[in-house]
This record gives structure tokens, sequence and C-alpha cells, in this order.
């Protein structure tokens, strides 16, 4: 039986009308290629299917295991698509990691590894694009997710008269039609049929998800993990690490500097073998589904826990509370991806002025699971031992008499009328 007259959600497995006059005259499309099921079987459809002559395969390098590069490579290969393999790894943690950590960024406990690497790997399809003179795009988000939203809204906002397909969510195709399409096409899936979780893996974290992990109340079996040791297993010493900031960047470890990438790869290590950075909370995509995720994410875990005590040592009060909605509204933005938002690039810019005094040193405790700030120090330090010591009289604190008599001055007034009132 031919896959398209399989029982399928959409029986109308024959081209729409929308794509057959998208495609009108384009030879080439660009595919954001993982080298996965779902955008595997994107190869033969955007040929049969969609009628496109040749198709181009972009594997983006964020940092997810070699082994994933070289079997999209090889796929390519074998699926004779124009392969181009971009190693972005660099760029990834300078411009997407870094501003991330910059604005303490977090979205419901999670440090968006996953969302940030997809504007980045949109960005570099559309370099390809540009560089072939192609504008039609394919890829092999489903249409309940957020990367559906990330890479169509950086592919848009780059090249405003892109054509994108996305054959998967177009069709509303199920896993088990596609294992049976890809079979029928001769496309190698064995791996796929392995596998029992769905990963997603870049320099920023490890994400789990799918098979039983997608019920709220299966815990997590000790096998999803791959970067951290489990609590009950890390050493029973405790690690102290330090992590030196400038301007709001990491830039090294235990006194020795280190490139961008290699010092993320670094905190990966180091946090993960104490079993810190596991990550296990009910997520809400964009879309409104509630869903369950598992992540894993060592070194960003002990980075923005650093970032965090420096600033709340250097930055004023009023910045630190007014800095929070910022990097709130900041994380909201990048989770949906929208990275090239005019809001996003405002609040940036808030963000990078407040990081100029963030220079210094942290020192961290590693242990079992746990990351705790044990000292912090900075030449921004707005703290004088002199002011705050209690042995200290240079804060002459009978001047805070008056002050302290005048507080609440309001509140003091309401009970006092609603005293008067009330009988
Ligand atoms: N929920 C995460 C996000 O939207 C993505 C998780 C992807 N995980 C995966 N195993 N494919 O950022």
């Amino acid at each position: 039986m031919k896959p398209t007259e399989q029982k399928n959600p959409n029986p109308d497995l024959k081209l729409t009308q929308t794509s057959r006059s998208q495609n009108a005259g384009a030879e080439t499309v660009v595919l954001v290629y993982s080298g996965g099921l779902d955008t595997s079987i994107c190869i033969p459809m955007m040929r049969e299917e969609y009628g496109y002559k040749e198709v181009v395969t972009v594997t983006v390098d964020v940092g997810q295991p070699k082994e994933d590069i070289e079997q999209a490579e090889a796929k390519a290969k074998t699926l004779k698509t124009k392969h181009f393999t971009v190693d972005a790894k660099d760029e990834f943690v300078r411009d997407y990691c870094f501003p991330a950590l910059k604005a303490n960024g977090d979205y419901q406990g999670y440090p968006m590894s996953t969302s940030i690497a997809r504007p980045l790997i949109a960005a570099k399809a559309a370099e390809v694009a540009n560089s072939l003179g192609a504008k039609s795009f394919a890829h092999g988000c489903t249409g309940k997710g957020n990367d559906q939203f990330r890479i169509e809204f950086t592919l848009r906002a780059l090249m405003p008269d892109a054509v994108i397909h996305a054959p998967i969510r177009e069709r509303n195709l199920t896993r088990s039609w596609e294992i049976e399409y890809a079979q029928s096409k001769g496309v190698p899936i064995q791996q796929s049929l392995e596998k029992i979780w769905s990963i997603d893996e870049n320099l920023w974290g490890r994400s789990i998800e799918g098979g039983r992990l997608e019920e709220p109340d299966f815990a997590p079996p000790e096998e999803i993990f791959q970067w951290t040791q489990s609590p009950e297993k890390a050493p029973s010493q405790r690690q102290e690490v330090t992590i030196t900031f400038d301007q709001g960047l990491p830039v090294a470890i235990d006194g020795r500097n280190y490139a961008p990438g290699a010092l993320v790869q670094l905190a990966n290590e180091i946090a993960g073998q104490h079993g810190v950075g596991r990550i296990d909370i009910m997520e809400d995509r964009l879309m409104g589904l509630k869903v369950r995720e598992n992540y894993e994410c060592p070194g960003a875990t002990l980075l923005l826990k650093a970032h965090q005590a420096l600033e709340a040592l250097v930055l004023t009060r009023d910045e630190l509370r007014f800095k929070k909605s910022v990097d709130l509204e900041w994380s909201r933005l990048a989770y949906e991806g929208l990275w090239q938002d005019p809001l996003k690039m405002a609040l940036s810019a808030f963000i990078d002025t407040t990081q100029t005094r963030v220079s210094g040193e942290v020192r961290l405790s590693l242990y079992k699971g746990q990351c705790t700030v044990l000292g912090r120090k900075s030449d921004w330090a707005l703290y004088s031992e002199d002011l705050a010591s209690f042995d200290s009289q240079t804060f002459d604190q009978r001047e805070s008499t008056g002050a302290v008599k005048n507080f609440g001055l309001q509140a003091r007034m309401f009970h006092h009328l609603q005293a008067l009132k009330g009988k």
C-alpha cells in the first residue's frame, strides 16, 4: 500500500492548492534538518508532493552530539540532498546563551536552551538559502509545539517573501504514518525506531521528552540523564568553584580564562558531576498546552546562580527590582523565539546598560545536586563594611529616628480614618 492511500487523519495527501501555488516556479527548497524522522521524511515529500527538484538540507551545529551531526550527514547523502553542516557553536554561546545569562533567562524554571537555539538555526538556514538564491523553506515541526513559531518567525523576519512548508503540521501526520512512509521511500529510520525518548541537545542544555515522561505523575528514570550524575552517586566531597565575570559575561573558571564555548562546556562538566541542573517542570507552551518537560542544564544553572549573586552585590535595589520584571519579559520573548522583536531589543539595551558593572568573582559550592553561593566580590560592590557593620559608627544610627517616625505615614493615616469612620 502506498502511504498516500493509508488511513490518515488528513485524507487528502495530494498537494494542497496553497502549496502548489506557493511553490510556483521554485526549484530549490532549503530544509532545516536535524536528521530525525520528522525532518527526514520531508526530503522525499518535498520532491514528490511539493514538486521541488532540489532539496538542500541544513544542519546547524549548536553543540549536539557529534553522532547526531554525522548521522544527519549520512542520511542526507543517502537521500541525495545538497547538504550543509554549519558550525554555529561559538556564535550560539556568544550571541544567544550569554545574552540569556545577562537577562537571567528563565521560563518557568527552564533556562530555555532549546528555545534560544531555534532563531539561530533558522538564521543559518536563511543564510544558506541566500547564498543559493533560494527562498523556499521546509521544517519538520508539528503543529503542537513552540518551534514552528520560533523558526517561521525568524525566517520571515529575515526574508519577508520566504515560502515556508511544514508538512507534518500541514498534513496532520502521525508518527506511525511517518514510519511507514519512510520505509516505503528508503529513508533510514533505524535509530528513530530504537529511540524511546525525544532529545534535543545544545551547549546550554539537554531536553528530554516523550514516552511515559509525558505523564506529569511519572518520576523521571535515571536513564534519561546523560550530563548529570545522580545526586546519590555524586561525590560526597563538595567542590568549590569560582566564576569570574566581566561586564555580565563569564570569562574565567577557577582563575583560568576560557573562550565562551569552552567555558560553558567546562561549566557543564563541573556542575554535571555533582548532579546540579536537573529540571522537571510543567511547562506552558506558547499555544497554551501544558506539557511535562525534563531538562539537564548543569552549566547554565551554575552560571545563572553566579550571575544573579553578583548582580545582587553591584546593582541598586531599584535596578534589581526593575530588572527582574525586564528579565521576565525578555525571557517570555526569548521563549517564544521573538529574537528580533523591537521590545526585546529595547529590553536588551537596558540589560546591557546594567551589566557594565557586573564584574567580579563568585565562589560557589557544588554538592549532591545543590549549588550554593559561598561568596562574592566586586570592585563595583555597593556594599561598605564600614556602613553595614555592627561595630562601625560611620552610619550614625541616631539619624534614623526621624525617618523611622514618619515611615508608613499614609498607611497610618488610613487606619486612623478607618477607626474614626468605622464606628
Ligand atoms: N519545551 C521546550 C521548548 O519549547 C523544547 C523541548 C524540546 N525537547 C525535545 N526533546 N525535543 O523550548
